[in-house]
């Protein structure tokens, strides 16, 4: 039954969409519904509170099915579609980020935001959960005491810093270190979702707690979540490449929690080995590390 929307529908409807796309949300779904005669019943948006817990996976809006289809032209693209160039699609999101005050970590002492750093094409990804105070001064992630240990791990693999590509949950340092909250990962994961679908990695490895239950929206023990693959696709970030639809995803311990207990060194060399075997890579020698 065709249905138009009343001026007023529209206009809520492009602010909302507008909204969505402020936070960096550009990909939206439909969801079939039974028409009804009340229009504005149609303009039926999941609000951000409804979210679920830890659901990146729901960060892309459902718009109900409406057979106005020129409803849909409020809907902007992400500034980096079409743009086939990694560099220039993440330095467009960069830019779409701005000086990001999206979240309470914008006043809460942070420095600069920390984007992320390496190869754009790069077919493996270590995704962490927030700058701390070396990431917040110097602009990159993962570069203190927790990073040096990272970049061995790295090393180990047969690999450098600039072959793959380092980033965060958040981009912002939590003051004092802290966990970051709930509400942070939602509101800047999007733009990390962005740089995934950007970046088409072949593997991520997501370290520690706060990044692999962010991204694969499941809460459990990281001894649960260790030693398997995840099918991984960037919620609410489509990637421009047809061929890529998901990453593979295995979880292991944040290098800060290596550095306390180093005993579980060797539990995590595990899971690099399990990343290492799909991407058909094999450990140096140890001389030549
Ligand atoms: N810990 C993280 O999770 N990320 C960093 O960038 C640094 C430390």
């Amino acid at each position: 039954m065709p249905q138009s929307l009343s001026p007023d529908v529209r206009r809520a409807l492009a602010e909302r969409i507008r909204y969505y796309n402020e936070l960096g949300i550009y990909d939206f779904y439909r969801r079939d519904v039974t028409p009804v005669a009340d229009e504005t019943a149609t303009v039926n948006f999941i609000q951000p509170e409804q979210r679920e817990e830890m659901s990146p996976r729901k960060a892309a809006v459902a718009v109900p099915a409406a057979p106005d289809e020129n409803m849909f032209e409020v809907i902007s693209s992400r500034p980096e579609t079409g743009v086939s160039d990694p560099i220039k699609a993440l330095k467009l999101i960069r830019e779409d980020l701005g000086d990001c005050t999206r979240c309470r970590l914008a006043k809460q002492g942070r420095k600069q935001i920390v984007f992320g750093v390496g190869n754009p094409e790069a077919e493996l990804m270590f995704i962490g959960e927030a700058p701390g105070a070396d990431e917040d001064q110097q602009g990159e992630p993962f570069v203190g005491r927790a990073g040096q240990l990272l970049t061995n791990m790295i090393k180990a693999m047969g690999l450098s810093r600039e072959q793959v590509y380092i980033a965060n949950i958040i981009k912002c340092r939590p003051p004092n270190n802290r966990t970051p909250e709930r509400d942070e990962c939602e509101t800047c994961s999007p733009f990390l979702m962005r740089q995934i679908a950007t970046i088409k990695p072949k593997v991520i490895v997501a370290l520690g707690a706060v990044a692999a239950k962010t991204l694969l929206a499941i809460s459990d023990s990281m001894s649960n979540l260790r030693g398997r693959w995840y099918d991984f696709r960037p919620a609410g970030a489509r990637s421009n490449d047809p061929n890529w639809t998901s990453a593979k995803l295995a979880v292991t311990y944040h290098p800060a929690f290596l550095l306390r207990d180093p005993r579980q060194k060797g539990e995590a060399w595990k899971d690099l080995q399990m990343a290492m075997k799909e991407l058909g890579l094999k450990a140096p020698k140890k001389s030549d590390v």
